[in-house]
């Protein structure tokens, strides 16, 4: 895996902020959408801030831009505090001149029995758009993506998945408590996001330090599903000096 080590995340953000709108202008050019995969939780936030930046003084439009977010707690009402739909609208949807009937959030307040019919649409709709241009992704601390934790298999498909304990105690701190935050959550699976034609994982802090270098350099295997990424072949992680830190 290819790996790119920044001063900090802000520098790191900016620099991938500039790839972004280097192919949202590229795909302008050509007449064509830009079909993104976007992330949420902290890692992107800066990245989000500069793209934002990007649109407000310096003319990047979105109008061409088309984005699937990766994942979705469920149950969740889209105008909850908690709720994806919410922080993705916050800190970029409302915030650019992307078309409401371009971007793309799981759907928190489906019936059980309407789940996988609607993951199947979902996939669809990337299929029909010819697949994912470029794929964010954070790390979570046991080496979920999305949120196919550890355990999910390479070709996963977008489901209802149930969340792992870490993942929730990590959660519980913007839900207040353990017993507030959702067991389950509607995740983009493995598949789609290896079949993106680029991917870029962004981490930041030394708490992400162990997890970057075993998927980077460890074995590729399903308990640590970010390792997958090794077999793709245009994936670069973005790092700070922290992050970076247990590589060899
Ligand atoms: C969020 C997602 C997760 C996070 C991961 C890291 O859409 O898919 O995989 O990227 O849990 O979260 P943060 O960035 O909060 O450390």
């Amino acid at each position: 895996i290819n790996t790119v080590v920044f001063e900090n995340s802000n520098t790191a953000s900016k620099a991938v902020a500039n790839e972004i709108a280097d192919l949202i202008r590229e795909k302008q050019k050509e007449n064509k959408p830009c079909i993104l995969g976007l992330a949420t939780g902290s890692t992107p936030k800066g990245l989000y801030a500069e793209l934002v930046r990007l649109h407000k003084e310096e003319n990047l439009s979105f109008k061409n831009v088309i984005t699937f977010n990766l994942d979705e707690y469920y149950p969740m009402e889209p105008d909850s505090i908690h709720s994806y739909v919410r922080f993705m609208k916050e800190l970029l949807l409302d915030q650019v001149d992307i078309l409401p009937e371009n971007y793309h959030i799981p759907d928190g307040t489906l019936t059980k029995s309407q789940i996988s019919k609607y993951c199947n649409d979902y996939e669809a709709k990337i299929e029909a758009l010819g697949g994912l241009d470029l794929q964010i992704l954070g790390i979570g601390g046991n080496g979920h993506i999305g949120f196919n934790e550890s355990g999910s298999l390479q070709n996963s498909k977008t489901r209802l998945v149930a969340l792992d304990h870490i993942t929730r105690v990590a959660a519980s701190k913007d839900f207040g408590s353990l017993s507030n935050t959702p067991r389950t959550a509607i995740t983009l699976g493995v598949k789609k996001i290896m079949e993106a034609k680029r991917v870029v994982l962004m981490a930041w802090g030394e708490g992400k330090s162990n997890i970057v270098s075993q998927s980077v350099e460890g074995e590729v295997t399903n308990k640590v599903p970010a390792s997958f990424l090794q077999e793709h072949n245009n994936v670069v992680f973005v790092l700070d000096t922290e992050a970076a830190s247990k590589l060899t």
